[in-house]
């Protein structure tokens, strides 16, 4: 059996585009143009590159878009300022501060400091809050997590009763989208790096959502014949036969699991271009709630 591939790039593009018209729609009835704010403190260039992608994806919607970047040296008070001034600026309707921060700063002193209705990267431990417990709701949704449950709602994948195993407990994805599961009625297992004998484990999963940041790990066998697998990982491999050099991967050995899961999203192509169009969702919703 060969799985179906989970299309992100399009998938993506058709919530893009449904994202633009609603954009269009709030600017003609209340002049509001959402606007999101990014903060980028330091040169690492995978963070470079992402905030660069997010910026450009605001402006093809209609939305506005502003990159404030800060040197690697930037105190703490100097970043929660920032953070401050765009909570205090009403053109603003969406703050992200790209993660990781520079090792002296304390992140979860920044990530407290955005206003929680600016909080679209649902990082607040206000919005997480809320996430983790029955009966209430975020503001925001984290962008990485809810693409992957968007993914699997577009393809149908029944997830209430589910068995889902995910690999990896960070607080960008795999703490949150195990709650998004929990959420929706999901069986749900996190597995880490103490996990023994994490094969057995993975074998067990109607759902496997990998997020481990290790190339290639999930290996074919440990896939359940007709498991969904959402593959969250995005990893440098070295490729001499490619321009730069290396290719991108992702957690899981997409060749041999695609012939064991009844689906799975590829690298890259699958989660990656969920994780921007769900950042555009969360500002947009920010305008409008402010809009009213
Ligand atoms: N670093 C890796 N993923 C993310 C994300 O979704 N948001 C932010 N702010 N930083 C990240």
């Amino acid at each position: 059996m060969t799985a179906t591939i989970i299309d992100g790039q399009a998938v993506a593009a058709s919530i893009r585009a449904r994202i633009k018209d609603e954009a269009a729609a709030l600017k003609a009835r209340t002049g509001v143009v959402p606007g999101l704010a990014t903060v980028l403190v330091g040169d690492n260039p995978a963070s470079q590159t992402y905030v660069r992608m997010k910026g450009r994806a605001c402006e093809e919607v209609g939305m506005r878009s502003v990159g404030h970047k800060l040197p690697a040296t930037a105190t703490q008070a100097e970043v929660e300022g920032l953070v401050r001034q765009l909570n205090a600026d009403p053109g603003i309707h969406g703050i992200l501060v790209q993660l990781p921060l520079p090792g002296h700063l304390n992140e979860e002193a920044v990530l407290n400091a955005i206003g929680i209705e600016k909080d679209v990267d649902g990082f607040h431990p206000v919005n997480i809050g809320r996430l983790a417990m029955k009966g209430r709701e975020p503001l925001f949704v984290p962008c990485t997590p809810a693409g992957c449950i968007a993914l699997m709602d577009h393809v149908g994948v029944k997830i209430e009763g589910a068995r889902a195993v995910v690999l990896g407990r960070s607080n960008i994805v795999g703490l949150p989208v195990s709650l998004l599961l929990i959420g929706r009625n999901a069986t749900v297992t996190v597995c880490h790096s103490r996990t023994r004998d994490l094969p057995s484990v993975t074998r067990e999963a109607d759902i496997l959502v990998a997020a481990i940041g290790k190339a290639q790990m999930v290996r074919g066998d440990w896939v359940k014949p007709g498991a969904v697998v959402i593959d969250v990982g995005v990893n440098r491999v070295d490729d001499p036969t490619t321009k730069s050099g290396y290719r991108l991967v992702g957690d899981v050995a997409f060749d041999e699991a695609k012939e064991v899961a009844g689906a799975i999203t590829p690298v890259p192509g699958g989660v990656g271009p969920m994780t921007i169009a769900m950042l555009l969702q969360n500002t947009l919703r920010g305008a409008k709630h402010k809009a009213g």
